[in-house]
């Protein structure tokens, strides 16, 4: 869908009452707005009458009682102004505020449900700006954009009648030139909303090539690619500055045309009503002229504002379009299942399963094995082989396409979502530690985890001397990523995560990156350790590992290509003697 279509789809009324419904909760705020809104208006038109009323009637009776109480009176009606004015703008932000803090909630709480497959195929940018600048968008539907379009609307109408009733002819007068500044408005209101939607693509692109230079930034300075890099930024700037230029140019062009019209109109209530003297004016009303100043203004003002305000609703409702999208998508794994008992024994059974990331790739080709609960089993296979995709598999972060999937006996379909994934604890191939302590990073904020709970399992696991070496120790903040640690340290707090959450099922997905002897030591011990009893599935790259494992599976191209223990691996003289001979045997010699 072009972004023009997507605009133009963004104003149907299913949408509007959509968005609306969010304020069902707060409908107390919404009729303030409204209330206030009205107010305003009638505020707004009781000045130009009072001033009327001074210079018609108070200043030639030369009454100073009459002109005090209307002088109070102008005072009280500026004062309700104020106070509407002030409450107007407080209300419709809390209430824009409040309906985009639900929505949001709602949101990442969508977002959380969803299957792996939707973020393989999502920009992290494009979620990021769903959550957060088309949220604000939104909020400004109820802030800048419907309740002040209807309190302007409310004026204008106000304005309007106002001057009718004064002096009909002078409106009418008035009137006419409505329809030049309502042309301008129009095509001003057209052109800035093309000239939106280039600036919004615009900064979308300036956004995503900072962060993914700042992201990859290892990779220009290591291939000296500054120039390329800032030329590139450079033309993507240029672009942004043309398209805000574009904005800036309407807006000079419009503004001077309302300021024009605006005078026009003073210029002609001036000729017509004072040269001309129509009629009743003839007989010394300066007060209706200087109250339709002020009406003129009350009636231009918002006119001028209102295309605006248009934008800004407009922009909210495309962002409202794209966040409700997301709301509507159906991208999660069925949690159907009913299953719930406190633990596993732990036996595995992979029959004839075959799966695909993409529709038509499949990248497990049949895949059938057991492991017995206690019992190690190693994969080993070259990369791309599809060992990680068989530990995706286990936890339903993907659906199998066919075959079946047993923990207990039981497929994992039946288990209830949460409770499955509580028997497995996973250490992936790339730690991910969030930008935190590693305390924090440890428990995952979860309050029944002790301090007391972590140390120990720690000094179990041997790791304890590691992390209280680090600056801080347990309260040391790794920093977005977990950057301020090395990728063997990282992994060594993913193994101590997955110790204490004490799973049934423990599966490893080693990374292949080399690290220090010690390091390598504390790793194999800790690998050890929490493998102890339990089944475990590790998917190695250490000889050390392998060999203990009671079961080898070596895998090539998605299929299982040959099962047993070390010695009878090397015994058969197959796939994995070659791979063990030009993998392994250097490090065992070394
Ligand atoms: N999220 C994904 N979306 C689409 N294809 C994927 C995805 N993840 C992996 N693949 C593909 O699936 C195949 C198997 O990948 P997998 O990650 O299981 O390999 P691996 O055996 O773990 O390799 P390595 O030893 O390098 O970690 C590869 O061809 C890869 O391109
Ligand atoms: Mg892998």
């Amino acid at each position: 869908m072009s972004k023009e279509q997507e605009l133009g789809k963004a104003f149907d009324f299913g949408l509007f009452k959509r968005v609306f419904a969010f304020t069902k909760p707060y409908y107390l705020i919404f009729w303030v707005v409204a209330v206030v809104a009205v107010a305003l208006s009638a505020f707004a038109i009781l000045t130009p009458v009072l001033v009327k009323e001074i210079i018609n009637n108070a200043l030639p009776n030369n009454s100073e009682a009459q002109l005090t109480r209307l002088v109070v009176l102008m005072l009280v009606v500026l004062l309700g102004q104020v106070i509407c004015q002030l409450s107007f703008n407080y209300y419709a932000n809390l209430l824009g505020e409040s309906v985009i803090k639900d929505l949001r909630i709602q949101l990442f709480r969508k977002m959380m449900a969803f299957k792996m497959t939707y973020f393989d195929n999502s920009s992290i940018g494009v979620l990021v700006t769903r959550a957060v600048a088309d949220m604000q968008r939104i909020g400004e539907i109820f802030s800048q954009g419907f309740f002040v379009i209807v309190a302007d609307v409310l004026k204008m109408v106000a304005g309007a009648l106002v001057m009718l009733y004064i002096n009909w002819r002078l409106a009418l007068i008035v009137f006419a030139i409505l329809p030049v500044i309502l042309i301008a408005t129009r095509l001003f209101q057209q052109a800035m909303k093309v000239a939106f939607i280039e600036v919004r693509a615009q900064v979308s692109n300036l956004n995503s090539f900072v962060q993914e230079r700042i992201a990859g930034m290892k990779i220009v300075q290591l291939f000296n690619r500054e120039a390329i890099e800032k030329e590139k930024f450079r033309v993507i700037n240029e672009k942004h500055q043309n398209a805000w230029l574009k904005t800036v140019w309407y807006n000079s062009i419009f503004f001077p045309v309302a300021e024009i019209s605006f005078s026009l109109g003073i210029g002609l209530v001036v000729y017509f009503g004072v040269i001309q003297k129509i009629e009743s004016v003839a007989l010394g009303d300066t007060g209706s002229i200087f109250a339709f100043f002020f009406l003129m203004d009350l009636l231009f003002r918002p006119l001028r504002q209102i295309a605006d305000k248009f934008n800004t609703l407009q922009m909210g409702m495309v962002a409202a379009n794209r966040v409700f999208k997301i709301l509507d998508t159906d991208s999660h794994i069925a949690d159907t299942g009913t299953v719930e008992i406190p633990g596993v024994k732990g036996d595995i059974t992979f029959s004839d399963v075959r799966f695909g990331y993409v529709e038509g790739e499949e990248v497990l080709h049949g895949i059938s094995f057991e492991v017995k609960a206690g019992e190690t089993i190693a994969i080993v296979g070259a990369t791309g082989a599809g060992k990680s995709t068989i530990i995706n598999l286990l936890n339903r972060f993907y659906e199998i396409n066919s075959g079946t999937i047993l923990i207990d006996g039981i497929d994992i379909r039946d288990f209830k979502l949460a409770s499955l994934r509580s028997y497995i604890a996973i250490v992936l191939q790339d730690v991910f530690l969030f930008a935190d302590t590693v305390a924090n990073n440890i428990s995952l904020q979860d309050k029944n985890i002790t301090k007391e709970a972590i140390a120990a399992a720690a000094q179990e696991i041997g790791v304890h001397n590691f992390i209280t070496n680090l600056p801080g120790g347990y309260e040391y903040n790794v920093k977005e990523r977990g950057t301020m640690l090395s990728s063997g340290q990282r992994q060594l707090i993913a193994f101590l995560r997955a110790y204490l959450s004490n799973p049934g099922i423990l599966i490893l997905d080693e990374a292949t990156s080399s690290v220090d002897t010690y390091t390598e030591q504390l790793i194999q011990q800790a690998t050890n350790k929490i493998t102890e009893g339990r089944t475990s599935i590790i998917i190695a790259h250490r000889l050390a590992t392998i060999k203990k494992a009671d079961t080898i599976i070596v895998m090539d191209s998605g299929r299982i290509v040959e099962m047993g223990n070390h010695r009878e691996l090397l015994e058969n003289g197959g796939y994995y003697k070659d791979l063990y001979e030009a993998q392994f045997l250097a490090e065992e010699v070394a």
